[in-house]
């Protein structure tokens, strides 16, 4: 009886092992092409004008997509937010909030003043200088924020990298 047990509950954990290990590689990956994404679009010098534009509306989809992985977490904590709660929870939900304002921010006015990608997709944005100043204000304290978020997030990404990247290649490096 005992074995079967056993065997029943290796076999379950065995089934959804895969099933965890497969959304958090697609978590790890998301993560992964945002970070690298936005490491470049922060650097307009390196990249130039029009390299940026089509980076910055790559990195549009990937944030659409990275919350979309994460709807869970905002219904959840939502309506934890309406309920009693602790204060640390509420900063980290505020936090969340503004780092979310702070990138559609970026990039509605990026659209709005872009001189390439959308010009080239044939509509012509108006293009004023007030958000010229709200895109370079908004980057300002997104890095902030981006920089606060990952940190909170750092155990997470230092434990699925070892796991994921490390101990994969020191696998397939001893065969
Ligand atoms: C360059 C920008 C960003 C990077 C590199 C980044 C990276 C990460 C990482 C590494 C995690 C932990 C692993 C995971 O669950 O995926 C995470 C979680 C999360 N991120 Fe981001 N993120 C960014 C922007 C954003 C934005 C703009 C939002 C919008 C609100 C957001 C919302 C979330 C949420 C809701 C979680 C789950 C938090 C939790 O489970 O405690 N992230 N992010
Ligand atoms: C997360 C996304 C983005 C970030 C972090 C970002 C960041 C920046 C930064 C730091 C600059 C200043 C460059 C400098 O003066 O050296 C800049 C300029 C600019 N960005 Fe973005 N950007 C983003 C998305 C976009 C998008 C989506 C577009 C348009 C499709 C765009 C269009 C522009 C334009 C046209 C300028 C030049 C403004 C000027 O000096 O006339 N950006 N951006």
């Amino acid at each position: 009886m005992e074995t079967m047990n056993q065997t029943s509950r290796v076999k379950r954990g065995g089934e959804r092992a895969p099933a965890r290990n497969n959304r958090t590689l697609r978590l790890y990956t998301v993560d992964a092409v945002i970070f690298v994404l936005f490491a470049l679009v922060i650097n307009v010098p390196l990249t130039g004008l029009a390299i940026h534009e089509w980076l910055g509306i790559a990195i549009a989809i990937g944030l659409v997509t990275h919350t979309v992985q994460h709807t869970n977490w905002v219904v959840t904590t939502t309506r934890r937010m309406m309920s009693a709660t602790s204060f640390q929870n509420r900063v980290n939900y505020l936090l969340m909030v503004a780092l979310f304002i702070g990138f559609v921010s970026i990039i509605v006015s990026g659209l709005l003043i872009s001189e390439v990608a959308l010009p080239w997709l044939g509509v012509t944005p108006p293009g004023a200088r007030f958000m010229l100043w709200i895109h370079l204000a908004s980057v300002g304290w997104v890095l902030w924020l981006t920089a606060i978020h990952i940190a909170l997030n750092w155990r997470w990404i230092v434990n699925t990298s070892d796991r994921l990247v490390f101990k994969r290649f020191a696998r397939t490096g001893s065969r």
